[in-house]
């Protein structure tokens, strides 16, 4: 049980938060690049979703999710995702379509500075659920016992 808690708590925090480099297959008719589930990203896809259009100077999320993990992958442009575990804040810059960045449950995260006509791919281990959502960094802070 000890060890369990131990574990999940490691896994809420920034540590576990990080870059995935995904396969390349470079050809002169154009680059492809991919993932699957349990193998390129640590979870089964039961949701894609995408952000685009973003105005100049807009932000994006803002919330954390209770279990829900996320794997973001700029597809085209730029754009940063700045993560927060309750203690610390950690910005992460993706501009290449073949990284992505795996976000465990339990963290705070918004995205910003996309670039113009920049596209985020997002995949997640959860279908949509509102219930999933903490809304307020307060109420996030708390439940992380910081
Ligand atoms: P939301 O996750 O709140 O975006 P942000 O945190 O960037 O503001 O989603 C915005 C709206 O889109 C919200 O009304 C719910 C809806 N939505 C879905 O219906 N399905 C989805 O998979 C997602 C991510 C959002």
């Amino acid at each position: 049980m000890d060890t369990d808690v131990t574990f999940n708590r490691s896994a809420m925090t920034l540590e576990s938060a990080h870059l995935i480099e995904l396969p390349r297959f470079l050809d002169k008719r154009g680059n492809l690049s991919f993932f699957e589930n349990n193998q390129n990203i640590p979870f089964s896809i039961k949701r894609t979703y995408w952000i685009y259009d973003v105005p100049g100077g807009e932000q994006r999320g803002g919330h954390a999710y209770h279990s829900l993990q996320e794997f973001v992958v700029a597809l085209s442009g730029s754009l940063d995702v700045v993560l927060h575990d309750g203690k610390e804040q950690k910005k992460f810059s993706l501009n290449r379509s073949y990284v992505g960045l795996y976000i465990p449950r339990m963290i705070w995260r918004h995205m910003e500075n996309f670039s113009t006509n920049s596209v985020a791919l997002i995949a997640s281990d959860e279908c949509y659920n509102p219930e999933q959502y903490i809304h307020h960094f307060e109420e996030f802070i708390k439940l992380k016992g910081c």
